[in-house]
């Protein structure tokens, strides 16, 4: 949450801020603002997008050749001009961006105003710029040692940028629970709350760890720890490609992402699939494979759509591994005192990375003895730097905030790993392994299939786009799809959705039925099919209109549905990658239909680095 760019050489600044804004954008989007050094300090700031601020700064003085820019989502005070970011301290000697949360900024706030500071806004960010001002002036200190002396006082998150008018020419760069990446150029450096912005400047990159500091001169960088420790910097190359990070010819990134998802399962499967005979090879498992193998429970912990992932991967391990799964919403796993024993393996799944409360259960876990797993999709991010093994999903930049790519590329893996890990407990048979790990490769082909009647849901989508509410109902492994997609459509289009297992509905959704209540049944062939087909009798007996997804060729539930939308065969344990593609279709549609801002809802970002 809350994006940051910054820019130090001998080009001009605000073009560069801006294009990085962009990209950033998809971290949050209550407001946008930069700060540009030249001779005196500018300040552009407004609440809204990206593109408000650069109306806002039309026919101003956006020359610079150092600058800072912030794209928002709020924390402390709401959205608005006064709150947007850079910050200035009271005197304008300092100005920063700050992406996370200031936990004692109370206590530091009182402090201040006890030594004659005064504040304009409600954030806690400027209680940090205004600490580092108190310490500049009061010590009589340098801009660099003021900064790290008042990140010693400061509990809680941060990734900042920090200019200061009495030493122009350098950005000093920090974090604590918050992504920072700077580009190394050529003669010329460039920061990022990730390398989407930077990739088509340099592809060098250094990755900050937790309490690290880059003192950014024109010409020179210097790394340290907040405690003044020196640090070699581990420079990076990027293996990012910019046709990555932008649409494609597409209207939205989400629909790019949804269509991108037979290559992205390809690149998650690329490498690590060989055949003749089919076997799986997951490197970054390897060391750890004796734990995973003799592990008396997993546990999958993650948020989000990374959350309904993990509940596939229940699935998936205890019917091929069979080996005990728990899965947590990972905010719950670390404040509940939750039992950890040393031959546990936890299974950590997130797209971006660096979603805060995903990063503090690990790290609880790992204090506890229990042998971490990450399975994420950002190279380079914090949780797979903090995990003892992982497979990445590899299924390039996801940009749109509602996850879908990512999703699929997850439960690729989770397949991938149930299935190896089957082979190698003797809990499926060689000749079972050959078939589900074939089925795997098959799937690709069989989503471009699903992907060919994207027509047919769009006009599904015109019908129900008014809906006000809408149940989706599962069995098996397609509960958690229906998780899935009742998520996304109320994530992008603010339609009130619920996912159920479908036996539960008669325990309280089905209450709400009525001939006004589209229910989205999952019902692909599998062993719970009968039981499905009479759940939607149930549905049907009370004028629910029923939009089922089924396999193809099914010739029962086409008779009772009022819709229905196809996908291919599969065994039942890969069915989550395809039945997920006509709802995530259908979310997509409807939200257009309905004018909502599909890459980027209301109140949502894409990667939460707060709790
Ligand atoms: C946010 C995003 C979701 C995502 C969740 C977990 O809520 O909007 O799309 O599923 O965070 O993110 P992660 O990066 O950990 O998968």
């Amino acid at each position: 949450m809350c994006g940051i760019v910054g820019y130090i050489g001998p080009k001009q600044a605000y073009p560069i801020l801006l294009s990085g804004l962009k990209r950033l954008e998809y971290r949050g989007y209550d407001s946008a603002g930069i700060a540009l050094l030249n001779g005196k300090n500018r300040i552009y700031k407004c609440k809204g997008k990206v593109s408000d601020l650069e109306k806002y700064v039309i026919g101003k003085d956006i020359s610079g050749t150092v600058g800072i820019g912030h794209t928002r989502w709020a924390t402390h005070g709401e959205p608005n001009d006064v709150n947007a970011h850079p910050h200035v301290s009271m005197n304008g000697i300092f100005t920063i961006i700050h992406n996370g949360i200031i936990e004692n900024y109370s206590r530091l706030k009182k402090r201040l105003i006890d030594r004659g500071y005064t504040f304009k806004s409600d954030t806690d960010t400027e209680i940090l710029v205004n600490l580092i001002e108190y310490i500049y002036l009061k010590g009589q200190v340098s801009a660099e040692i003021a900064v790290r002396l008042a990140l010693t006082k400061v509990i809680g998150a941060f990734g900042i940028l920090v200019t200061c008018t009495e030493e122009p020419d350098m950005i000093i760069a920090a974090r604590k629970g918050s992504p920072l990446v700077v580009g190394v150029g050529d003669g010329e450096y460039f920061f990022a709350s990730d390398a989407t912005p930077i990739v088509e400047h340099t592809n060098r990159v250094v990755y900050l760890n937790d309490n690290d500091v880059a003192v950014v001169h024109r010409e020179e960088i210097t790394f340290k720890t907040i405690m003044n420790v020196k640090i070699t910097p581990k420079i990076q190359k990027l293996d990012l490609d910019i046709g990555e990070i932008e649409k494609g010819g597409f209207d939205h990134f989400m629909l790019k992402e949804i269509f991108e998802q037979p290559r992205a399962i390809e690149d998650t499967f690329r490498g690590r699939i060989s055949r003749n005979p089919f076997e799986i090879h997951l490197g970054g498992l390897y060391h750890i494979m004796d734990k995973l193998i003799n592990a008396k429970r997993i546990i999958i912990i993650g948020c989000g759509t990374s959350w309904h992932a993990g509940l596939v991967g229940e699935y998936l391990f205890e019917e091929l591994a069979r080996i005990p799964v728990e899965v947590e919403y990972a905010s719950e796993f670390r404040y509940r005192n939750p039992v950890i024993l040393s031959d546990d393996v936890i299974i950590a799944i997130s797209q971006s990375g660096e979603t805060a409360d995903t990063l503090a259960a690990i790290k609880l876990a790992k204090e506890q003895g229990a042998t971490v797993i990450g399975i994420c999709n950002v190279v380079g991010s914090s949780i797979p730097r903090l995990t003892h093994a992982g497979v990445y999903t590899h299924a390039g930049p996801e940009i749109g905030v509602a996850s879908t790519k990512a999703f699929t590329a997850q439960v690729t893996v989770l397949s991938m790993m149930a299935m190896l890990l089957g082979h190698e407990r003797k809990t499926i048979s060689d000749k079972n392994y050959q078939i589900l790990v074939e089925e795997l490769v098959n799937i690709p082909a069989k989503i471009e299939q699903i992907l060919k009647e994207s027509n047919k849901i769009k006009q599904i989508a015109e019908l129900y786009k008014n809906s006000n509410n809408c149940l989706y109902l599962g069995r098996g492994y397609l509960f958690p799809v229906a998780l899935e997609g009742a998520l996304k459509l109320k994530e992008i289009s603010y339609i009130h959705a619920e996912g159920y297992p479908a036996a539960e509905m008669k325990h309280g959704p089905i209450a709400l039925i009525d001939e006004h209540m589209p229910v989205f049944v999952i019902a692909a062939k599998d062993k719970s099919y009968d039981k499905i087909v009479s759940n939607i009798q149930e549905v049907k007996a009370r004028k629910g209109i029923v939009i089922a997804i089924v396999s193809e060729g099914d010739t029962v539930i086409r008779k009772l549905a009022d819709h229905v939308m196809e996908v291919p065969l599969a065994d039942e344990s890969l069915a989550p990658l395809l039945a997920v593609i006509p709802l995530q279709l259908l979310s997509y549609y409807i939200a257009v239909l309905r004018g909502c801002n599909v890459d980027q809802p209301r109140n949502l970002a894409k990667s939460v680095t707060v709790e």
